[in-house]
C-alpha cells in the first residue's frame, strides 16, 4: 500500500507513526509534513489547497489511500475531488464536512435530531444579533459560523465583550466570509471531553475518549490555543455516557446524512460538555483532534492502516477495535509567547534521549530540519507522549521525558491531567 497523509502537525505525525507500523504499508508520504514525519516517511512539498497538484501526485505515485488530517481541505472538498478522479481518500465529503465547516448547519441538525445542545439562534445581521444578546444577557457564547482556526468562539462574560465579538465578526469581518453568519448560544457549565467516532457511513465505532487542555496557562487560564496537552481515557466519559452518545448522537447523525444522500465517511468528533443536566454537544469536528490523536493512537492495538482501509471501503463492520489497558498523556511544548508572537529557528536538543523509553513518543508539530539540526518552526513545537499503568505513571514518565528536551524560550504546562488527578484522589 502507498499512502499519502495530508497535514503538518502533531496529529499528522502521530497518524504517520501509527500507519508506519502496518505490515501492509509499502511507502508513506506526508504533504507537507515536518521534521518528525521526515524520519518515517517522505515529505512532499505540496499544499492541500492545490487540489490539482494532489490529484496529479496521487496518480503519478499510484497512491492507494489518502488520509486527510486537518479540516480545511475537507471543507474545501478535497475528498470529493479525489473520489471523482478515482483516488481513494478517507474523510468526509464537502457536504458532510459542513458539520464542522458551518456551526449553523451542525446546530440545525442537532435540533432536528433532538440532540442535547446549548439553546441557540443564527444571525446574518449584526443589529439583530446585538438586540438578541441585549435581551438574553451574559454570559453568552458568540460563534463564527465557518472555520476560524480555533479563534472563532468567544465566551462573553460581559455585554461589551459580546457586542465586540459580534462587531468584529460581522462588521469588521476579521474572519472574512466565515464570520458573516454567527451562532449565538447559551453558556453552559461543566466538564468537557472529546469523543471521536470512526464511520464508513453506516457502521459507527467510538475511539477511546480523551480530553484536551485548550488554555495556555496552568489551571486552565489565559487565552485559547490549539491545545497544550491531552490525556486518554477521560474519566468523565463513562461507559454509560459512551453508549448514550453513540445511540443519541453519532448513530442518528450518520443516519441523517445518509438519508440526505451524503453519507458521512471519516472521523466524527463531538466536543461534549457534561453538565449537571446530562451531556450537551458543543460542536462537531469532522476529523481527528490535535492533540487528542497523539494520546488515542498509542493506545490502539489494531493495525491503523487496515482500519482506515476498511472504513474507506464500507467494511468497518468487519473490524473490532482493541485498546491497550494503559493511560496516555501528551504534553505539548510550545514556543514562548505562543499563542501570540513567538520566535522560531531555535535549535532543539534532547530529542533522541527523550524517546529512549519504549513508552515514550515525541510527535513533532512546528519543527523543521536545518542542516544537521532540528529547529522550531511554529507555535506548538512538540508533543511528548507517554503510556503508563494509570494516569500517575503516564504523567511521571511523560514529564521525565519532557525534562530531557530543551530549546530557548520553550514553554509547557506542568499541570496536564490535573483534573484526572483530582478525580482519582
Ligand atoms: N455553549 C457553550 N457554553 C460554554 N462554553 C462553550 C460553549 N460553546 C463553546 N464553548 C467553549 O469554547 C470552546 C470552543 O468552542 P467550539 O468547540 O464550538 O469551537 P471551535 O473553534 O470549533 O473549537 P475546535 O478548535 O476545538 O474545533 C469549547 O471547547 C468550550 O470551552
Ligand atoms: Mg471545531
Amino acid at each position: 500500500m502507498k499512502v499519502l497523509i495530508i497535514g503538518n502537525g502533531g496529529r499528522e505525525h502521530a497518524i504517520a507513526w501509527k500507519i508506519a507500523q502496518s505490515p501492509k504499508l509499502k511507502k508513506l508520504y506526508v504533504a507537507p509534513g515536518n521534521a518528525g514525519t521526515e524520519e518515517i516517511a517522505e515529505n512532499i512539498d505540496m499544499a492541500a489547497k492545490d487540489q490539482e497538484a494532489v490529484v496529479k501526485f496521487c496518480k503519478k505515485e499510484s497512491i492507494n489511500l489518502v488520509v486527510i488530517g486537518p479540516e480545511q481541505p475537507l471543507v474545501e472538498g478535497l475528498v470529493d475531488r479525489l473520489a471523482k478522479e478515482g483516488v481513494r481518500a478517507f474523510g468526509p465529503s464537502k457536504y458532510a464536512a459542513q458539520l464542522e465547516g458551518s456551526k449553523a448547519f451542525a446546530k440545525e441538525i442537532m435540533k432536528k435530531l433532538a440532540i442535547p445542545t446549548a439553546e441557540f439562534s443564527v444571525f446574518t445581521d449584526a443589529e439583530l444579533a446585538m438586540d438578541y444578546v441585549a435581551k438574553k444577557g451574559t454570559p453568552i457564547v458568540v460563534k463564527v459560523d465557518g472555520l476560524a482556526g480555533g479563534k472563532g468562539v468567544v465566551v462573553a462574560t460581559s455585554m461589551p465583550k459580546a457586542m465586540e465579538a459580534i462587531h468584529l465578526s460581522m462588521v469588521k469581518k476579521v474572519f472574512g466570509k466565515a464570520g458573516e453568519k454567527i451562532v449565538i448560544e447559551e453558556c453552559l457549565n461543566g466538564e468537557e471531553a472529546s469523543v471521536i467516532a470512526i464511520t464508513d457511513g453506516e457502521t459507527v465505532k467510538l475511539l477511546a475518549s480523551s480530553q484536551d487542555h485548550k488554555r495556555i496557562f496552568e489551571g486552565d487560564s489565559g487565552p485559547n490555543t490549539g491545545g497544550m496537552g491531552a490525556y486518554s481515557p477521560a474519566p468523565v466519559v463513562t461507559e454509560a455516557l459512551e453508549k448514550e452518545l453513540l445511540m443519541r448522537v453519532f448513530i442518528p447523525v450518520v443516519k441523517e446524512l445518509k438519508e440526505q444522500g451524503h453519507p458521512f465517511k471519516g472521523f466524527l468528533y463531538a466536543g461534549v460538555m457534561v453538565t449537571g443536566d446530562g451531556f450537551k454537544v458543543l460542536e462537531f469536528n469532522t476529523r481527528l483532534g490535535d492533540p487528542e490523536t497523539q494520546v488515542i493512537l498509542p493506545r490502539l492495538e489494531n493495525d491503523f492502516l487496515e482500519l482506515l482501509l476498511a472504513a474507506a471501503d464500507g467494511m468497518l463492520n468487519t473490524i473490532k477495535l482493541e485498546w491497550k489497558d494503559r493511560d496516555c498523556v501528551c504534553v505539548v511544548i510550545a514556543s514562548g509567547g505562543y499563542p501570540s508572537d513567538f520566535e522560531v529557528g531555535k535549535k532543539i536538543a534532547g530529542l533522541l534521549t527523550a524517546k529512549e523509553s519504549a513508552d515514550i513518543a515525541v510527535f513533532h508539530a512546528g519543527t523543521k530540519r536545518q542542516d544537521k539540526d532540528i529547529v522550531t518552526a511554529g507555535g506548538r513545537v512538540l508533543g511528548v507522549v507517554g503510556l503508563g499503568r494509570g494516569m500517575f505513571e503516564a504523567l511521571s514518565k511523560t514529564y521525565n521525558a519532557v525534562d530531557k528536551i530543551f530549546f530557548d524560550k520553550m514553554y509547557y504546562r506542568k499541570d496536564i491531567g490535573h483534573k484526572v488527578a483530582r478525580i482519582v484522589k
